[in-house]
């Protein structure tokens, strides 16, 4: 099932989500709809809060982006269910970000190289990675979801004010997104 991709200005991008409980009933379920809809959306990474949801889970495939930027590594496709990051290191590299809850807006960001995260898989199997390059950045974005921080709030105070109004216009649904989206304070 595709979800309508939450816009910018709904408060539940801006609240951490909670944790998913082991006997969450039909996760796998969730899990297989969100990477339907981040596929149909053309996305690399969804986050529950994204589809409405305020769960701790994201999931990922940086293999489109790989094919663009690190054409020698496989692309990696995983979700991630209470992930916790251990340690963020190496040094800060900017990247151009977007998101799909942002439509029409790209933007360098600052993060750190190199993730070392914990997390489950669907069938509840714990892990514990390290990732850098293209993977380090989706996770570390999509990580961001849950705890209600969006890449528009790593920003200068300066960048945020030349962005107001489009902002304001994506919070309205004023956007041209190629997918379905809920606009913010629309029933
Ligand atoms: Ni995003």
């Amino acid at each position: 099932m595709i979800y309508p991709i939450t816009l910018y200005g709904d408060p539940i991008l801006k609240k951490p989500a909670k944790k998913v409980a082991s006997d969450q009933k039909d996760v796998s379920v969730l899990v297989a709809d969100m990477f339907e809809t981040m596929s149909h959306a053309s996305g690399v990474g969804l986050a529950a809060p994204q589809i409405g949801k305020s769960l701790r889970i994201f999931v990922m495939d940086s293999t489109p982006m790989k094919a663009s930027e690190e054409p020698s590594e496989p692309g990696l496709r995983q979700v991630f269910i209470n992930p916790e990051i251990i340690e963020e290191y190496g040094e800060k590299w900017p990247f151009e970000e977007g998101c799909l809850s942002i439509p029409g807006i790209r933007e360098d960001v600052l993060r750190a190289s190199h993730v070392k995260i914990a997390f489950f898989d669907e069938l509840w199997k714990q892990h514990t990675c390290e990732f850098d390059g293209v993977d380090a950045r989706i996770i570390q974005h999509e990580y961001d979801h849950i705890e209600g921080i969006l890449f528009t709030d790593h920003i200068s105070a300066f960048k945020r004010r030349l962005l107001k109004g489009k902002l304001t216009n994506i919070s309205k649904g004023k956007v041209d997104a190629e997918y379905r989206v809920k606009v913010p304070y629309r029933k």
